[in-house]
């Protein structure tokens, strides 16, 4: 065995300091993201958070006011034809030639990536066939439904197989079915060893689909990680819902007011809503109290709060 350590390899994404101002607005500001190779990434924020300004950089069709942004270590400014060959974009509007067959656009792009000709055909059927449109070879484009046109869309820019996809909100407009089918291709390309970043403005779409998310409001990125993390990083604490007898009520407030690391207690929707100041604190003392005054505990429960009402605490809803 070799006890040389395995080549460190260059992350798909790595930005530093990237701004992009139009004029007196600063559309992104100081970007700081790493995506790793493999990652599938979800890149979120409300309309004008700068989503399109921050993909278009990384597909080199706008060039950043300041910092540096490296796609599989190549500069988007000073390399930007490899980065071309690297990346496939799909655009938030793209349009599409309608009155083309499905089969002729696709070679048409394919022919623009100087895939040699002998082998335009099977690279055309190869990527029809993961977008699951192979149906559709001899169909005008114009006789697609949207979520169709959405994959072509996508099979376009698998054309020259990139190992990076910059996807600006492939699941825009689709109704669920054709969000699902979306989600479900872009596993299978994260399975093929794609890396991808698709941008949303609702986490909640990519809760389950990304290993990693970053949200950014205003141009600023204000969370990266997990989308676990975005959860426990904006918590301020756990809240219980607790349910007592009725009549009992006022009772059980005093006992759990009385309780260490109690931050509020209130009654809501005809139940006590306990909002402890900290994880630290142990919600089996505040269960045990009640049963220990001799009051009958109905229910006892941790609060989930909804990842979107996470998000929007995390954006404030501000947009600019
Ligand atoms: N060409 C431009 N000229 C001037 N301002 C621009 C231009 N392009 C974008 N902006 C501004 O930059 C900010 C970020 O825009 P961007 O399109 O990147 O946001 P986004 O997150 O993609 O939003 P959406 O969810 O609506 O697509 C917005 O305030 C927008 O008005
Ligand atoms: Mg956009």
């Amino acid at each position: 065995m070799s006890d040389q350590a395995p080549p460190v390899l260059t992350p798909a994404v790595h930005t530093v300091g990237l701004t992009r101002t139009y004029g007196s607005m600063t559309a992104l500001s100081d970007l700081n993201l790493t995506v790793n190779r493999g990652d599938l990434f979800g890149f979120i924020g409300s309309n004008g958070a700068g989503k399109t300004t921050s993909l278009r950089i990384l597909a080199t069709f706008l060039t950043p006011t300041s910092g540096t942004a490296k796609v599989l270590g190549c500069d988007v400014v000073t390399q930007s034809d490899e980065v071309r060959h690297l990346i496939g974009y799909m655009p938030d509007f793209f349009g599409v030639y309608k009155d083309m067959e499905v089969t002729e656009y696709l070679d048409f792009f394919a022919a623009c990536y100087k895939i040699p000709s002998a082998s335009r055909d099977k690279t055309v059927s190869d990527v029809l066939e993961l977008v699951g449109l192979s149906e559709k070879k001899g169909a005008l484009i114009g006789a697609l439904s949207r979520g169709m046109q959405q994959r072509l869309g996508l099979a376009r820019v698998l054309i020259h197989d990139p190992q990076l996809l910059l996807l600006d909100e492939p699941a825009s407009g689709l109704d669920p079915r054709a969000r699902i089918e979306m989600m479900a291709i872009l596993q299978e390309l994260q399975r093929l060893g794609k890396t991808i970043i698709i941008s949303s403005h609702i986490l909640s779409e990519l809760q389950s689909l990304c290993n990693r998310v970053a949200i950014i409001e205003k141009g600023k990125l204000i969370y990266a990680g997990p989308v676990q993390g975005v959860r426990d990083q904006m918590s301020e604490g756990p809240v219980y819902w607790v349910t007592v007898a009725h009549g009992t009520q006022a009772q059980a407030i005093e006992v759990i007011k009385r309780c260490d690391g109690i931050k509020e207690v209130e009654m809501a929707d005809g139940k006590i809503k306990v909002s402890l100041v900290s994880s630290e604190t142990d919600p089996a003392a505040i269960s045990g109290a009640l049963v220990t005054s001799g009051l009958r505990l109905l229910g006892f429960r941790e609060d989930e709060i909804g990842l979107e009402e996470v998000f929007m605490r995390v954006t404030r809803g501000d947009t600019q």
